[in-house]
């Protein structure tokens, strides 16, 4: 079908020409390994090469012909052990795709350290073929720089998904354990394809209900569908589970009996999943409960769950997401201060979970003072792969060349260079733990995302997370090619308008700098005007400050001063609306609506010219799209053709709406040359 759901995994036949080139390189699949990751190797092998080559391919336990596709490890592969492949750099997850002449015949090895290395390498191959490379004389090596490459599932015990956007959560907790739907192996196969090794199941606003026995044998069976992919199961742990399941007064995290209670806790949930992950944590964070409700610190709450983990080998990932509106400062500085005094503070199997930037997953804003901040505290990541903020799942924003800025953002922690990647990588600080996470954009609709476009972001992420100094434009380019087709008639313009779709969204959204521009609590359309939230920190207003002197946020030594959380020279160059990039320009400053910009333009007729060049970049995707109908099936084509006719009218929404606030407070008329909207 052409609905979308076989992701990336499409292994429809290559045309005649090129499936007889590959088909004397992919005669056989060869392997005497037989667990159970080995077996879902093996059978995706089979499923890719008998679709691309349209035939059948011969499974053997050793080598027959030429051409074959031998996988393994030197444990249970002798000819891969004699090979003496230089396996040693690779790690546990690792992998080496090499061309090697064995007893006098050609054939391609796959091998890894583990099952799952070469699990990871098989899906390699497949998309060497998928994307039309050359594979015969391969010699390819790969192994992850990021140890935990997570998927976080906002998804509720009632199958609910906060921010989610493709239908309802995949997980049906309620057929759990008897029944696992047959889904949760595609969801396996595609996850394990871009290298995602755990997924958190449930919502950081969690339910302690999870953590109940019942609710734990149900993870488990999960657990155990997806642990031959390499997957490991997490889950949040709510801060106050020992009072709402437990039966005690108290959640304090120094209190002798809750301590006691999460031990026996994590002790029951290896009971149940003996290579459990570990826990998500959102404390002290928008209403949820944590450690502060008792006068603890956040390293203490952390360091309880973490002890409780330690001798089980498990991890806490502890969300640095905290702001209060009872804090009077500018809320984007208040993770820093919270955790920046903390750092060292916590136990090596804490990790702490930031996000992107210092606010909500904004389609821009400057990376998190926090990530070079924190030399002594494993530093993980946390992106928002659901589009909150970016026009849910029928605005096409591809996010890679986001998170991209974001990985190459240099922090001068330690000098130039000191880029987010090497952060999080854990090559700067020698982090223990190292670890990504993407909010997933994952839902019951077919096409899984909500959009066709939006699987791209699921891919891209994990790409990323493999290796966080990956190419946006490569990622693209190799999703288009999986996706839809290799024909340059089609796959260069696709991966230009992917590249493009993320300034443009800024552009119409929240251009120069501007932030949160959002309607309160729904995130999707324009609101930038003063609404009824009842929270500062929540109303747009607070964050463009737009008034008759001008807009943006001072965020400079005369304001907020949150450029001092930088490091120089960073914390001088944004100190100045001068010095400051004109993309973050409305963050950092407070400007006069005549002040100049770059272009000549008054700051005016700038932000006027770019929310107007955001609606024309979308008209023109939409344009081209139209122009790919020939090189695309009617059902994705069309799909992606209506979504692109709602994203032209929202662009116009985004554009007239902003625009006629901020006339309403600045009373200035349009720039000379801009026509009122019909
Ligand atoms: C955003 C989002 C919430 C979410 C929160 C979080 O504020 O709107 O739905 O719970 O982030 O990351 O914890």
């Amino acid at each position: 079908a052409d609905d979308g759901y076989d992701l990336w995994l499409r292994y429809h036949p290559l045309e005649k020409p090129l499936a007889a080139r590959y088909a004397p390189a992919a005669t056989e699949v060869v392997s005497a390994a037989h667990s159970a990751t080995a077996d879902v190797t093996r059978a995706e092998l089979v499923k890719g090469l008998s679709g691309l080559l349209a035939k059948k391919v011969a499974v053997g336990e050793s080598v027959h012909q030429a051409g074959a596709v031998l996988f393994g490890t030197p444990e249970n592969s002798a000819t891969i052990k004699n090979l003496n492949l230089p396996l040693g750099q690779l790690g546990p997850e690792g992998y080496l795709i090499r061309s090697a002449v064995v007893g006098g015949k050609k054939l391609t090895v796959i091998a890894g350290n583990s099952d799952v290395g070469v699990l990871y390498g098989a899906y390699r191959f497949l998309k060497l073929i998928q994307t039309h490379e050359a594979i015969d004389k391969l010699d390819i090596a790969s192994a992850p720089k990021v140890k935990l490459r997570l998927l976080n599932h906002w998804d509720n015990l009632d199958a609910t998904i906060e921010r989610g956007y493709a239908g309802s959560s995949i997980f049906k907790w309620w057929e759990l354990p008897e029944h696992v739907s047959p889904r949760m192996v595609d969801y396996a196969r595609a996850n394990a394809s871009i290298g995602i090794n755990g997924t958190v199941l449930i919502n950081v606003n969690a339910s302690s209900l999870v953590l109940t026995q019942e609710y734990l044998q149900k993870a488990a069976a999960l657990a155990d569908t997806f642990r031959p992919y390499g997957i490991k199961v997490y889950l949040v742990a709510r801060f106050s589970a020992p009072i709402e399941i437990g039966g005690l007064k108290t959640a304090d995290p120094l209190d002798p009996q809750v301590r006691e209670w999460w031990k026996h806790k994590a002790d029951e949930i290896y009971h149940y999943i003996p290579d459990f992950g570990g826990f998500l944590i959102k404390a002290n964070s928008e209403g949820q409960p944590g450690p502060g409700d008792y006068g603890r610190t956040h390293a203490e709450g952390a360091n309880m769950f973490a002890e409780a983990l330690a001798p089980h080998g498990g991890v806490v990932m502890w969300r640095a997401f905290v702001y209060s509106h009872e804090v009077p400062d500018d809320r984007i500085k208040q993770a820093y201060n919270e955790f920046k005094p903390l750092d060292g503070k916590f136990l090596p199997n804490v990790i702490l979970q930031v996000k992107n930037g210092p606010l909500d997953f904004q389609p821009r804003e400057p990376f998190s003072a926090l990530f070079g901040a924190t030399p002594a505290t494993n530093t993980g990541l946390e992106v928002q792969i659901t589009k909150e903020y970016l026009g849910f799942n029928t605005h096409l924003v591809y996010l890679g060349t986001m998170w991209q800025e974001l990985l190459g953002s240099d922090t001068f922690a330690k000098g130039p260079g000191s880029t987010v990647a090497k952060v999080i990588d854990g090559s700067m600080f020698g982090y223990k733990q190292t670890m990504m996470a993407g909010v997933s954009n994952i839902g019951s609709d077919r096409n899984w995302s909500g959009s066709i476009f939006d699987q791209a972001n699921w891919y891209a992420f994990g790409r990323l997370a493999w290796d966080p100094e990956a190419k946006a434009d490569v990622i693209a380019s190799d999703w288009v090619k999986q996706t839809f087709t290799s024909n340059p008639a089609f796959l260069k313009p696709v991966t230009a308008l992917m590249m493009g779709s993320r300034e443009t969204a800024v552009d119409y959204m929240t251009p120069l700098g501007l932030a949160h521009q959002m309607g309160t609590s729904g995130h999707y359309g324009p609101g930038p005007w003063v609404d009824s939230a009842g929270r500062a920190d929540w109303n747009p207003v607070y964050y463009n400050r737009a008034d008759k002197s001008g807009i943006g946020f001072e965020r400079g030594p005369s304001g907020s001063n949150a450029v001092a959380q930088y490091f120089p020279p960073l914390s001088t160059i944004w100190a100045k609306p001068e010095t400051t990039p004109e993309n973050l320009l409305l963050w950092f400053h407070h400007v006069p609506w005549n002040y100049a910009m770059k272009s000549g333009r008054p700051l005016w007729d700038e932000l006027v010219g770019r929310y107007d060049q955001g609606v024309a970049n979308v008209d023109a995707m939409a344009a081209e799209w139209l122009n790919l109908k020939p090189y695309v099936d009617d059902e994705r084509f069309a799909l992606t053709a209506d979504y692109l006719t709602i994203q032209k009218r929202d662009a116009r929404l985004w554009r007239d709406a902003s625009i006629a606030y901020f006339q309403s407070v600045s009373g200035l008329p349009l720039p000379a040359g801009v026509k009122k909207p019909p």
